[in-house]
């Protein structure tokens, strides 16, 4: 006890109320926004423990400026490319995420920019609301069939899997590209492994589930949308940096593919020059996992996961469990 912790944004009040009631300090950054990096450099000092963003770049500077009592990282979401594990792990301090608790509502969002952007939603919405609309009309908003068609899961972990399991009841044929066999989503879904390129050539759908490491930078690109039919769909809700995102806008600008989904961008909040331009693109603001139980459940996994970090337990998600030693 006697615990002081950071909270770089304010969070679902029951995951706070955990930090409240075991640590003697919680402080939260109160702005709009991610917080400065050089506001979290001055107020992680002497801290036990911090809570953390993806938003947050947490190098070995934070942790340094932290100090020797820095005990534990939670991230509150699951991927963690935004914080120097390696680093962590050099120091013993071990890093956490909230796997597992929003697995399905990212997945709903994926096939919300599926659907969204096959059947031209946003577009058509912007129209009634123009008051430009003049009726039904035979050749109005033609988008692209969902049913019976094919979608292609590029990583096919957690909510890869998720996002694959909801294509049966649209009658959809399912392709996948992993780095590992997945015999459960080949008996449930009758998915089948595919190399990148045969998922690329081969789907209507094409969807993102990769984490971003060095590997998966830019893993989309130019060459990979050129693959893809032009009648198919783009969806990301996995990390901005998949996709080379001026080569998205190249492909988008030359009807290579007949429109995109995404959730996530390289460089967010900003968009790459171009790409709000585009009417078959549907833009959403990094909501994979924002649902008020999702969100609800993650800043609890996190703050549970700190209280345990703090003392000196094993999290429920260690990234880097070996600063524990052995099992
Ligand atoms: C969201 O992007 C997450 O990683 O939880």
């Amino acid at each position: 006890m006697g615990w002081s912790v950071y909270v770089t944004r304010r969070l679902p009040e029951a995951g706070l109320r955990m930090l409240r009631r075991a640590c003697s300090q919680v402080a939260v950054y109160e702005g709009d926004g991610a917080v400065p990096q050089a506001e979290l450099l001055r107020a992680v000092r002497g801290r036990d423990g911090l809570l953390c963003l993806l938003s947050d770049r947490v190098d070995a500077g934070v942790m340094d400026a932290a100090g020797a009592g820095l005990k534990g990282i939670a991230i509150c979401a699951v991927g963690y490319d935004n914080v120097d594990v390696a680093a962590a792990t050099a120091r013993g301090i071990p890093v956490s995420n909230t796997p597992g608790v929003l697995t399905e509502t990212t997945a709903d969002l994926a096939w919300a920019l599926m659907l969204a952007a096959a059947r031209r939603i946003p577009e058509s919405d912007r129209l009634v609301r123009s008051g430009r609309w003049r009726g039904w009309d035979p050749l109005q908003m033609l988008g692209v069939d969902v049913y019976g068609k094919t979608l292609g899961v590029v990583g096919a972990g957690r909510i890869g899997s998720a996002v694959a399991r909801r294509a049966t009841g649209f009658g959809m044929e399912v392709l996948y590209f992993d780095q590992q066999g997945r015999p459960e989503l080949e008996r449930t879904c009758a998915a089948r492994r595919v190399s990148l390129e045969e998922l690329l050539r081969e789907s209507d759908f094409v969807s993102l589930h990769v984490p971003l490491t060095p590997q998966t930078r830019h893993l989309i690109g130019l060459r990979e949308l050129g693959m893809m039919k032009e009648t198919a769909v783009l969806v990301n809700t996995s990390r901005g940096p998949v996709v080379d995102e001026a080569a998205l806008v190249e492909a988008l600008r030359s009807g290579r593919i007949f429109g995109a989904g995404l959730d996530v961008y390289e460089n967010e909040p900003a968009l790459a020059p171009g790409l709000g331009e585009f009417q078959n693109v549907v833009l959403a603001p990094h909501i994979g996992s924002a649902s008020v139980a999702t969100r609800s459940k993650m800043a609890q996994m996190a703050a549970g996961d700190l209280l345990a970090m703090l003392a000196g337990r094993r999290p429920a998600s260690c990234v880097n469990p070996e600063v524990f030693g052995p099992a």
